[in-house]
């Protein structure tokens, strides 16, 4: 779907009333999840007891209370009260092979025999791993595995700073890249700014300067304006946009902003956390045909093992990445005690290698396509405006398009604050079916099949037979 489109229908759902949700059928849908998931709810009970919030993320569904999963195979989780889903969430993307995909767990399983990690020793598994990445994204010459994608854009906002000498960092509005310091605002929706920042001391905020997406004046008036101050020293961008493509870039902005970056001696960051393994080999670089200074990596690159991310990019500014006591110039630390462990380098060979040589991200677009084909479908004979769409093998099904609300006034922020809580009753309903599906912000692997696609379509159906007529 054109980014137009995308715009324009997400424009267009936000102009209207949220359709009613028959009170009956969403509690009939959480009384037939709480009969089911006893288990579940005494774990619940627990985790409060233990856990901030009760939760370790945002990512668990919170209507009536999170699952807790005791298997995983392909497209499938048995949870502990033995009910199966086709899961969709699939971890927020870092699952793409598919859960517990056979091949990976057996190389985990013989390497686990010998070794766990060699730190201040070296395994030639690290420099296999790295030949990968390298091999998979033609801007990348050199490579620094981290703990995970928000250490990744930390290492790399630090590259750029000792590579260019300057300070300051643009960031688009919308967009995510962890929970470090300098980029931890303005967050999923547009507008939001220092929603979620408390803890964060205005001094590293400042650094940051937030643009609109999609808008090249204005981002041209943020390099001119910061001239005198310093300069910007790199500009960070989701390069799908917002939440993998949720609130999407116009077609070749990329280009432009990067032209841009480099005429005023800033480095341009692709954040492709995400977007790295599930758009074909090269990630959203080698389809928008925009190479970066520097790329990030996380998620998919290890297919749910952990200690998982990477900074790469062009000699000349990952050679700044140094560990050792700074004899070079341009210098910084990038380095951690566990970073390139035999298990996360190993994962990570055996995934990138897997998706390099195989058809199998080919088959899980096609997948992709397939569910978005069939949802439309689905919403037209419904006369709903929700629509989906795919970026390879990203899906997004856009349900109430709270990031399309302008944030224009305090009435507006609460508009868009209903509009997302209402969410979490949409995929309550879903949920009920068998089906994981978070917020329509979703995800296909390489092991799901048209039947596991048929059981999604079903469980928004049941979703769309739930609003009152
Ligand atoms: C685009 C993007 N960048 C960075 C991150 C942060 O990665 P991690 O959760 O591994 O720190 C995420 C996580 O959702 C992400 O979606």
């Amino acid at each position: 779907m054109k980014t137009s489109e995308i715009f324009a229908r997400a424009a267009e759902i936000a102009s209207k009333p949220l359709p009613s949700l028959n009170s009956i059928a969403l509690n009939a849908s959480i009384n037939e999840i709480k009969s089911r998931t006893k288990r579940s709810a005494e774990l619940t009970e627990r985790a409060k007891k233990v856990l901030p919030n009760g939760s370790q993320h945002t990512l668990p569904l919170s209507n009536p209370y999170p699952f807790f999963m005791q298997k995983g195979r392909g497209s499938l989780l048995l949870d502990v009260d033995g009910n199966e889903y086709t899961d969709y969430i699939l971890s927020g993307g870092a699952i793409i092979l598919g859960h517990n995909d056979p091949e990976l767990i057996q190389s985990i399983q013989t390497l686990l025999s010998t070794k766990t990690h060699f730190h201040g020793h070296f395994d030639e598994l690290e420099l296999d791993a790295a030949e990968a990445v390298i091999s998979f994204f033609p801007s990348i010459e050199k490579v620094r595995f981290t703990a995970s994608g928000s250490e990744a854009n930390n290492a790399a906002i630090k590259i750029a700073r000792a590579v260019t000498g300057k300070k300051k960092l643009i960031k688009f509005l919308g967009h995510y890249h962890g929970w470090g310091h300098e980029y931890l605002m303005d967050v999923e929706v547009p507008g939001s700014g220092k929603f979620v920042t408390n803890g964060i001391p205005d001094e590293y905020m400042d650094q940051t300067i937030l643009v609109p997406p999609n808008d090249l004046e204005k981002l041209e008036d943020v390099f001119r304006a910061h001239q005198a101050d310093g300069g910007i020293a790199a500009v960070i961008i989701e390069p799908y946009g917002a939440e993998s493509g949720l609130v999407p870039i116009a077609e070749g902005f990329n280009e432009a902003a990067l032209e841009m970056a480099h005429r005023y001696g800033a480095l341009y960051i692709m954040d492709e956390v995400v977007t790295g393994f599930r758009l074909g080999k090269g990630g959203a670089q080698q389809r928008l045909g925009v190479m970066p200074d520097l790329t990030t990596l996380g998620k998919g690159l290890m297919n749910g093992f952990p200690s998982c991310g990477a900074v790469g990019g062009k000699r000349e500014y990952m050679d700044a990445a140094n560990v050792s006591i700074p004899h070079s110039s341009p210098y910084t630390y990038v380095a951690g005690t566990l970073s390139g462990n035999a298990l996360s380098v190993a994962a990570c060979k055996h995934v990138v290698t897997t998706l390099a040589t195989t058809n199998r991200l080919k088959i899980a677009e096609k997948m992709a396509e397939d569910v978005v084909s069939k949802l439309n479908t689905l919403f037209t004979s419904y006369q709903s405006d929700f629509f989906a769409y795919n970026i390879g093998n990203i899906l997004r099904v856009e349900l109430t398009a709270p990031h399309a609300v302008p944030l224009t006034s305090q009435e507006a922020l609460m508009e868009v604050v209903s509009r997302r809580q209402i969410l979490s009753s949409y995929s309550a309903i879903v949920a009920s079916t068998g089906v994981l599906s978070r917020h329509g912000r979703d995800f296909v692997s390489c092991a799901h099949t048209e039947q596991d696609n048929d059981r999604y379509v079903a469980g928004y159906e049941k979703l769309l037979q739930s609003f009152s007529r």
